[in-house]
C-alpha cells in the first residue's frame, strides 16, 4: 500500500507514504477495521494495551471524572484521581520510590526525570554532575534531551545539532556480543563497563545513568544476566551517581512483575513509568522518586522545573487508577507471569523458519531478530527493509507486530516484536505464531535473500 501523494486526508500521517486501514473497534486482542478485517494485536499497539481493547470499566471512570471535573491547574489545585494514582503507583513500586509525577507521554517521563537528577545535582551543591551514560541500543523517546539518551541513529538524522552529548556503554546484547551472554561475560554484559565509564569520564562530573531494564525494541527484549543489574547499582552507589529505571515499556506488568529490575532485587533512584499504567486508555506516564530527591528541592527551588499544562490531569491519572486497579483485581499481572511459559516455548517454533536468527524476552514481551544467515549473524543489508516488509506482511495476514531496524551497527538490523495483551488466551498465541511464520515466509518470497 504504497502512495506517494497526500490527497486522500487532512491526517498529517506518521507514514506519509502508505495507506492505513482504518480500525473502528477493539475487543480483547483483537482489532476491527471499517471493512470489518480482525487484526490479532500481538503488541498491544506499541506494548500500551495490557489489559486489552475495548475494557468498559475504564471508559467509564474516565467518562465519570470528566463529568466531575476534567482539568485543574495542577500548580493552584489538587484533585483525588492524582492522589489515588500516587498512592496505587507507590504501594507497588520498590524500595524508596513513593513519589510520583504524571505526564503524558514517556518522553515527558524521560526529560522530567533527567531534569530531577539534574536539579537534584545543583541543588545539593554539586554542579558539575551534569554527565548523562545511557546504553547502546537503547531507547527513551523522541523529544529532544530523550532523543538526546536514546541510541536510535536512524530518529537522530536531521537533529543531531540540536542534541546534546550523552556517554554511550553498549547494552548487554547478548546475540550480538562476543561472549554471546555466557560466562565469563564480557565487560558489557556483566555491568562493568557502565563503571568503567563513570571512571572515565570522572564520577565528580556524572548525574545519572539511563537505561531499559530489560530491552526493548531497540534490543529486541534482551534481558541482562542476573549479576548485571547488582554490578550497575553498586557502581553507582559507589561513585554516588543516580540510577534512572526507564521502565516506560517494561513496567506495569509487561515481564510478569510490576517493574522489571524487580527479579534482580534493586531499588533504582528514579523509574519512570508510561505505556501500559493507562493501558492505552488515555495517554499517562510517570515519574516515580524518592522523598530523599526531592527534599533538597524542598529546601531549594522549591519545584521540580519541569512544568507542563497537563501533568497531574485528572482524566488521564482516573484512567491510570481504574487501569492499575483492574489489572489487581483480575490478577492480569499474574496471569502475564504464568503464560508467559507457555508464550517462550510456542515463540521457539520460529528458530526453524527462514530468516529467524534469534527468539528471545521475558514475559509477555519478545524480541524476533532476523538475520541474512544464522550461521554468522548477518544482518539483511538496509536496503531490503526487511522488517519493514515482514509488519506489512503481517498485518496483510491479520497480525500487529512492531518492527523496528538498525540494532546490529546502527544501519543494519531487522527485528520484529510481540507484546500481547496480558488477556492473550493459548489459541490466540498459537495464532499469532501461524501467523507469524505465514507473513515471514511470504516476507521471504518478496525479498529472497536468505543464507
Ligand atoms: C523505554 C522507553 N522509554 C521512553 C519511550 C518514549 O515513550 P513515548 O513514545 O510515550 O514518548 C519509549 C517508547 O517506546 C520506550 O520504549
Amino acid at each position: 500500500m504504497i502512495h506517494d501523494d497526500l490527497g486522500h486526508s487532512q491526517v498529517f500521517y506518521r507514514k506519509l507514504t502508505r495507506r492505513y486501514p482504518r480500525i473502528v473497534r477493539g475487543e480483547g486482542c483483537w482489532l476491527y477495521d471499517a471493512d470489518g478485517k480482525g487484526y490479532l494485536d500481538g503488541v498491544g499497539g506499541a506494548f500500551v494495551a495490557n489489559l486489552g481493547h475495548g475494557v468498559r470499566e475504564i471508559g467509564a471512570a474516565l467518562a465519570r471524572q470528566a463529568d466531575r471535573v476534567a482539568y485543574v491547574n495542577g500548580t493552584a489545585f489538587t484533585n483525588d484521581p492524582v492522589e489515588e494514582l500516587a498512592v496505587e503507583i507507590a504501594r507497588r513500586s520498590p524500595g524508596d520510590l513513593e513519589l510520583v509525577y504524571p505526564l503524558a507521554s514517556g518522553s515527558e517521563a524521560v526529560e522530567a526525570a533527567l531534569k530531577l537528577a539534574r536539579q537534584y545535582w545543583v541543588e545539593t551543591g554539586e554542579p558539575a554532575r551534569r554527565k548523562l551514560i545511557a546504553l547502546s541500543p537503547g531507547y527513551h523517546g523522541n523529544t529532544l534531551l530523550a532523543l538526546s539518551a536514546s541510541a536510535r541513529e536512524h530518529y537522530k538524522t536531521f537533529f543531531h545539532d540540536w542534541l546534546v552529548d550523552v556517554v554511550r556503554v553498549p547494552a548487554p546484547y547478548a546475540y550480538r556480543c562476543e561472549c554471546r551472554g555466557a560466562p565469563p561475560l564480557c565487560p558489557s554484559c556483566s555491568g562493568e563497563a557502565v563503571e568503567a565509564a563513570i571512571l572515565r569520564e570522572g564520577p565528580e562530573t556524572v548525574a545519572a545513568v539511563i537505561a531499559e531494564p530489560v530491552g526493548g525494541s531497540s534490543s529486541g527484549a534482551s534481558v541482562p544476566a542476573p549479576e548485571y543489574w547488582r554490578r550497575v547499582r553498586a557502581a553507582c552507589d559507589r561513585h554516588r551517581v543516580l540510577l534512572v529505571a526507564d521502565e516506560v515499556l517494561t513496567g506495569a506488568g509487561r515481564t510478569g512483575s510490576w517493574s522489571a529490575l524487580e527479579p534482580y532485587g534493586i531499588v533504582p533512584d528514579i523509574m519512570t513509568l508510561g505505556k501500559g499504567i493507562a493501558g492505552g486508555y488515555v495517554p499517562l506516564s510517570a515519574v516515580v522518586a524518592p522523598r530523599r530527591l526531592a527534599e533538597p528541592l524542598v529546601r531549594g527551588s522549591g519545584a521540580l522545573l519541569h512544568a507542563q499544562t497537563f501533568s497531574h490531569h485528572a482524566v488521564l491519572c482516573a484512567a491510570g487508577v481504574a487501569t492499575l486497579r483492574y489489572l489487581r483485581e483480575h490478577a492480569l499481572i499474574e496471569r502475564c507471569a504464568a503464560v508467559a511459559p507457555a508464550f517462550h516455548a510456542r515463540l521457539e517454533a520460529l528458530r526453524d523458519l527462514p530468516g529467524v536468527g534469534d527468539v528471545r524476552g521475558r514475559g509477555l514481551l519478545a524480541g524476533i531478530e532476523f538475520v541474512a544467515d544464522p550461521a554468522t549473524r548477518t544482518p539483511f543489508p538496509r536496503s531490503a527493509r526487511f522488517a519493514e516488509t515482514f509488519a506489512e506482511a503481517a498485518l496483510e495476514a491479520g497480525l500487529v507486530v512492531w518492527p523496528n531496524v538498525g540494532q546490529a551497527d546502527g544501519i543494519n538490523g531487522d527485528l520484529a516484536m510481540l507484546a500481547p495483551p496480558f488477556v492473550v488466551s493459548h489459541e490466540e498465541i498459537d495464532l499469532i505464531v501461524q501467523r507469524f511464520g505465514e507473513a515471514l515466509r511470504a516476507t521471504v518470497e518478496r525479498i529472497g535473500a536468505v543464507a
